[in-house]
């Protein structure tokens, strides 16, 4: 009897996937057929050496924001520039800015979240600038959106800046130090976009490292608790509490849109890379490669915040089904989390700026943040036209 135990345990444990995403492998559908008609997942897979480098340069495209154009600001290393995603069981095809313009002739994509959202925004401009350059549409007042028009094909692209994706009180593109107290609404879907995401077709959602400040968590307008805020009389919440709400609010709000008939993507949360200390303690990012998924892992509160944000997609895919509704995995974490190289670092300014954080966050362009564009491509090949009404 024992032995017949230990050997199911035995059998157990070796069934615990040894790669953290594999727990989280979704029921969605695969973007990509391999050749024999099987299902491949692009989202798992390595990154391989691709010597021909990036679609564009900080020359090509004029879309790239001063703080990720590493080269302007003298990155002297390119080879993070030469690699491409392999997925395990079939090609990532290149990102093809015709197709891509065709696909979404008289539609629109939104952008929704924080400087990331805008930074993915920005590389998909870049990554049309060889077919087509947009012209800026300004009718959206809040702080760092922004909307432009490609009138050859009636696209519209946005960016709606809205880091908690609820709304908040301070928050500023500019906002004072990551450890400023921030007052968050989680029960309140953000104006910015609320207002004007109704005639979206495309809606990417995304949120992160804004929920790991010290915040207080507001619902109906009443104090709930806190993260971090050293308040005695203030309930201590996780930063894991704000966030999950946040999604719920998001999704449940663009449920109840009456005319919305768009598709919503989830970007996964993109890791940041801080090595030998954290963004405050002389930790940096200054790799020129990428690195095995065994010799990185995501870490810190990124596991939790990546299942929490899958677990409020799968419910609101539940309750979209029913109101004919799509909600979508856009999986961009596992590629990035081995790349540690694609960060600004020190080169997201001029050296007389002195810089003394570097910028392991966001993402240089052209850089690896180029591959989520690529999956965002093969995601609406697969929608299809005919999943809109328009
Ligand atoms: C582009 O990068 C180069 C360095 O590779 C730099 O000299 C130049 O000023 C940059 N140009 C723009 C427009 O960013
Ligand atoms: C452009 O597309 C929008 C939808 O994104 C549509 O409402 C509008 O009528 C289109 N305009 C033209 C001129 O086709
Ligand atoms: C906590 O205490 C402060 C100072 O006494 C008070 O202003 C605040 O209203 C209290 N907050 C709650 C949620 O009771
Ligand atoms: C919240 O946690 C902090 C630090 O862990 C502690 O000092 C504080 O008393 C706690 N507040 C409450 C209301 O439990
Ligand atoms: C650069 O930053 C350091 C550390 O904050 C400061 O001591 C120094 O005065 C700064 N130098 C300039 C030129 O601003």
């Amino acid at each position: 009897m024992k032995i017949i135990l230990v050997t199911i345990a035995l059998i157990l444990l070796a069934m615990i996937p040894l790669n953290l995403f594999s727990h989280f492998s979704s029921p969605w559908p695969s973007p990509v057929s391999t050749k024999r008609g099987k299902k491949c997942d692009i989202f798992r897979g390595k990154w391989v050496r691709y010597p021909k480098g990036p679609y564009y340069t900080n020359v090509t495209c004029r879309h790239i924001f001063q703080q990720q154009n590493c080269m302007k600001f003298g990155r002297p290393d390119t080879q993070f520039l030469k690699w491409r995603w392999k997925p395990d069981e079939c090609e990532l095809p290149l990102f093809d800015a015709a197709q891509f313009l065709e696909l979404v002739k008289g539609k629109s994509v939104a952008f929704i979240g924080d400087s990331l959202a805008r930074n993915q925004m920005e590389s998909l401009l870049c990554l049309l600038a060889s077919e087509g350059d947009p012209i800026a549409v300004s009718n959206i007042k809040y702080p760092l959106s922004k909307s432009c028009l490609y009138t050859d094909y009636n696209f519209t692209v946005a960016s709606f800046w809205s880091p908690y994706l609820v709304k908040d009180i301070d928050a500023k593109p500019t906002a004072g130090t990551p450890n400023s107290l921030m007052h968050v609404f989680v029960d309140e879907a953000h104006e910015a976009w609320m207002s004007q995401i109704e005639k979206f077709s495309y809606v990417i959602v995304s949120a992160g490292i804004w929920f790991l400040r010290p915040q207080v968590y507001y619902e109906n307008g009443n104090i709930v608790g806190c993260h971090l805020c050293h308040k005695k009389n203030v309930t201590n919440l996780t930063a894991l509490y704000g966030y999950r709400k946040a999604f719920q609010t998001t999704f449940r709000n663009l449920l109840s849109l009456k005319n919305f008939k768009g598709v919503t993507f989830l970007r996964t949360v993109s890791p940041s890379h801080f090595e030998n200390g954290e963004w405050n303690t002389g930790g940096n990012c200054v790799r020129t490669k990428p690195v095995s998924s065994k010799e990185m892992r995501l870490k810190g509160l990124y596991p939790e915040m990546y299942s929490t944000q899958v677990e409020e997609l799968n419910a609101a895919a539940k309750l979209g089904r029913k109101r004919g509704l799509k909600f979508r995995l856009l999986d961009t974490t596992e590629a990035l989390v081995v790349r540690p190289d694609g960060h600004p670092g020190y080169y997201g300014k001029t050296v007389h700026e002195n810089v003394t954080i570097p910028d392991c966050v966001h993402w240089c362009l052209p850089g690896p943040i180029d591959t989520w564009n690529e999956f965002l491509l093969q995601m609406l090949k697969m929608e299809g036209d005919s999943s809109l009404g328009q």
